[in-house]
């Protein structure tokens, strides 16, 4: 199996911004992180981080045509505001898509609150900090196993 790992705005910043928020471990450990974890369930991922919307959509588009089995996407302040990127999700569909925070956006400001996104995605996971993008892999390992 092979899933895209995609992360937008600012999310590179992590262990940089908002601590409090968003814990201390840093962007690269994160990735080193995912991929170790991945590794671990055989599974290989692309990790990717951009803080341009259409980047992402290419991404999204990108594992389609690539024939990928899943995506996990952080699309960050994307999240509240992008129909573009809610439209490369809806668009790529039965490709499963698992939404992640690190932060739990329902219990934060409440323009954070509503995702353009999750309609599309088979699962949103919030609040668990890194691990969520494991919870992510885990969910999308679930999902695709289950078609086989
Ligand atoms: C975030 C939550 C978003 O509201 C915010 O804009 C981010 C990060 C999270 O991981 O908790 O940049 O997606």
């Amino acid at each position: 199996m092979k899933f895209m790992i995609l992360n937008g705005p600012n999310i590179n910043m992590v262990g940089i911004r908002e601590k409090s928020i968003y814990g201390t471990m840093n962007f690269e450990n994160i990735i080193a992180y995912i991929k170790d974890e991945a590794n671990k369930r055989n599974i290989d991922v692309e990790c990717y981080q951009s803080n341009h919307e259409g980047d992402l959509v290419d991404a999204i588009q990108r594992a389609y045509f690539e024939h990928m089995d899943g995506i996990v996407i952080n699309p960050a302040a994307y999240t509240h505001t992008s129909v573009a990127i809610a439209d490369a999700i809806k668009a790529i569909s039965p490709i499963p898509v698992v939404e992640v925070h690190l932060s739990d956006i329902k219990q934060r400001e409440e323009f954070r609150h509503h995702s353009y996104c999750a309609p599309y995605c088979i699962e949103q996971v919030k609040g668990h900090g890194p691990l969520g993008y494991i919870m992510a892999m885990d969910i999308l390992i679930k999902n695709v196993e289950e078609k086989l």
